[in-house]
């Protein structure tokens, strides 16, 4: 009996060691064929729509503000977009940039950006599934994808100021009027973020001298995503600044991205010299789908 199963299990072994192998060619090759998708998926997505001369170019008028939105499908997103559209639409000089992270543009997003009634630009790049991993540092192909779009579709004739607006955060309107006369980058304290009521960039005769933060204060830039902005002449004159998958940690890409274009001591503070919360982490609560069946019941189809 025992021989038997030796002998079975002998037999049985090369060729579950030849399956093996083949699933993990098949597993790399899926992978180059990801990265490859998302360069390409970069190069195509350009703007549908031919545009006019910018906004941003006309001296008379302020800097355009460009906000970044990483998004990703999953049930509250339509509502996070419309509550963030809500506020955008009260901006003036204002051009938002949403990228998916899809392998193409989804029709939710499509037909909500179509009526948002804002100036726009929709990109998609599918993060690599390698990376979709907890622990890994999250939309970074997204934003890269914004700063390469900002800097193919934008020249030193424009002006403007681009900010990181992630999806789940709540916004003054104060904010955005503080973050337009940006010279280089500006920085403001962020509510409810890092196991605090608020994190905020230390001011000392009108310079940052430090960070008031909860968790790992030894970070060059001790600052959260939705705390700083970026002259749009700064994103051009660094084509090479991006934000880095390699060696990245999470919670280190804003430090990261910032140490490539900018040093402490030359930010600019905004919020009364960071005294003031503008910008809050407002996660909404994960919501409880548990009665929702499993196939569809009902007789229409209902975008939520
Ligand atoms: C430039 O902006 C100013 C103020 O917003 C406006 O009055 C003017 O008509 C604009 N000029 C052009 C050429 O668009
Ligand atoms: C910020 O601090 C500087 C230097 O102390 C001061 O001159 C400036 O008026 C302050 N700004 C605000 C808005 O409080």
């Amino acid at each position: 009996m025992k021989s038997l199963f030796y002998s079975r299990f002998f037999i049985l072994l090369p060729w579950v060691l030849i399956v093996i192998i083949m699933i993990d060619v098949d597993t790399k090759r899926s992978s180059v064929r990801d990265t490859a998708h998302f360069y390409l998926s970069r190069l195509g997505s350009a703007p549908r729509r031919a545009r006019t001369a910018p906004a941003g170019r006309n001296r008379t008028a302020p800097p355009v503000v460009y906000a970044v939105t990483p998004t990703y499908s999953r049930a509250v997103q339509k509502a996070e977009l419309t509550r963030l559209a809500n506020t955008f639409r009260q901006v003036p000089h204002f051009h938002w940039i949403v990228v998916e992270d899809a392998g193409g543009r989804t029709e939710l997003v499509s037909r909500f950006l179509a009526r948002c009634g804002l100036a726009h630009t929709h990109l998609h790049v599918l993060t690599p599934r390698r990376f979709k991993r907890t622990g890994m540092p999250r939309a970074t192909e997204q934003r890269n994808a914004a700063l390469g779009w900002i800097r193919q579709h934008r020249s030193p004739r424009d002006r403007g100021v681009v900010f990181f607006a992630d999806d789940d955060n709540t916004y003054s309107l104060e904010l955005f009027e503080e973050m337009r006369s940006t010279q280089r980058v500006a920085v403001w304290p962020v509510g409810l973020v890092g196991g605090r009521r608020y994190e905020r960039p230390l001011v000392e005769k009108g310079k940052v001298v430090g960070w008031y933060t909860g968790w790992r204060a030894d970070r060059p830039f001790a600052i959260d995503m939705a705390g700083f902005a970026v002259n749009l002449q700064v994103i051009l004159s660094n084509p090479r600044a991006v934000f880095k998958r390699r060696g990245a940690k999470p919670g280190m890409q804003e430090s990261d991205f910032l140490k490539q274009i900018t040093k402490v001591e030359d930010l600019e503070p905004k919020a009364h010299n960071c005294t003031r919360v503008l910008v809050w982490h407002t996660r909404t609560e994960k919501v409880n789908l548990g009665n929702e069946p499993k196939r569809h019941q009902d007789s229409v189809h209902i975008e939520v």
